[in-house]
């Protein structure tokens, strides 16, 4: 495993983390979650995301039990705070209530006594930024969190809390967006603004879902037991990219992969890592293999010519618009 920065932060992260959105609590039975957690720490990931909404709060459950026992000062644990963990009207966004409320509720079930990072999940836009960040500074001052960061925030948004937490003393150090081949709407201002502010991203989906393994073929069926197949929300989520179009592009890619060396899941958590402004890419994985070959990415160098390859081949079906960067409108 190779190691970096998180942001211009002392923290370092491992280039590679793992994290169990869709999969732990739900998708996946317990030893499989277990397995997987065991086969990211056998490989030298320190690094793992989670979220108090990922299986209505089952995942950080799953993810306190299978870490239970390892040295805490080895690992960096990330969760994250917005999208409702009940039925309540202050079980959601940004509050300060809410805030308080669900960092101990995390840790709680994460069976730890502090996260290494505590993540805005969306922009809040029914609550002040101040008291957002307010209350995480009390957070971050009271020890349950060590360094703060947003996910899928806008440039702008970005801007305005970097300049709170400074008047705050506090470190928010990291950004959580969407970012792979096909997904690319943080480079032209997302990243600018982040490298101009230290803050680094940690990437998630950069195998978009599974579509950048290369095992989803157009026409056919997806595989048994994929995320393709998954009902209760998986499917959902990957349909974006399940058209003709994208997976007979994404076929085209194997040569490369095969001409480098590299699995298809390889290349794709290698290209987000060839962007200096990206601090980590949060693979997910359903089973053991998938983390054994995910990980093998950490270090690799892709050069021009393959990078140029792959754009020749994505260019159609990559989506750059820095609009879709967005927080809903309204409370969930
Ligand atoms: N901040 C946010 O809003 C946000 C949103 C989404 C995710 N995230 C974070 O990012 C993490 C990763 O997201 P993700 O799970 O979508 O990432 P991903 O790594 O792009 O996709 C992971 C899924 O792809 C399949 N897969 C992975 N490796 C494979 C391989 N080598 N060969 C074949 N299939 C493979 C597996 O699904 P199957 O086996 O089921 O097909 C696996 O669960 C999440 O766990 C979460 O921590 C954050």
């Amino acid at each position: 495993m190779e190691f970096r920065h998180l942001g211009r932060s002392g923290l370092m992260v491992s280039e590679i983390s793992y994290g169990n959105w869709i999969t732990h609590g739900s998708q996946v039975e317990e030893d499989a979650a277990f397995a997987c957690v065991r086969a990211a720490l056998d490989a030298g990931i320190t690094t793992f995301d989670t979220a108090d909404v990922y299986a209505g709060t089952r995942a950080e459950d799953v993810l306190g039990r299978a870490l239970e026992g390892e040295r805490r000062e080895g690992l960096e644990i990330f969760t994250k705070v917005y999208w409702p963990t009940g039925p309540g009207r202050n079980d959601r966004g940004l509050s300060r209530k809410h805030i308080m409320e669900s960092i101990n509720g995390s840790l709680r079930r994460l069976r730890t006594d502090y996260v290494d990072l505590y993540q805005a999940h969306r922009y809040d836009h029914s609550t002040p930024l101040e008291e957002t960040m307010e209350a995480f500074a009390d957070v971050v001052h009271s020890g349950k969190a060590l360094y703060i960061g947003v996910s899928e925030w806008k440039a702008s948004e970005i801007r305005a809390a970097h300049q709170l937490a400074r008047e705050l003393r506090i470190p928010l150090v990291s950004n959580q967006p969407q970012y792979s081949m096909l997904w690319r709407v943080i480079e032209s201002e997302v990243v600018p603004t982040s490298e101009e502010l230290g803050i680094g991203q940690i990437v998630w989906s950069p195998i978009a879902q599974g579509v950048l393994s290369g095992k989803y073929l157009p026409g056919q069926p997806p595989p048994a037991g994929s995320r393709a197949t998954d009902e209760k929300s998986g499917a959902g989520f990957i349909s974006r990219f399940m058209t003709d179009e994208v997976l007979t592009r994404v076929q085209r890619l194997k040569p490369l992969a095969e001409q480098a060396g590299l699995s298809m899941a390889q290349l794709a958590v290698a290209w987000v890592l060839q962007n200096p402004n990206v601090s980590s890419a949060i693979v997910g994985a359903s089973r053991p293999e998938q983390v054994h070959d995910n990980v093998k990415a950490a270090g690799v160098k892709l050069d021009a010519e393959l990078l140029k390859a792959i754009d020749e081949i994505v260019d159609p079906i990559v989506e750059r618009d820095p609009a879709r960067t967005e927080s809903p409108a309204e409370r969930p």
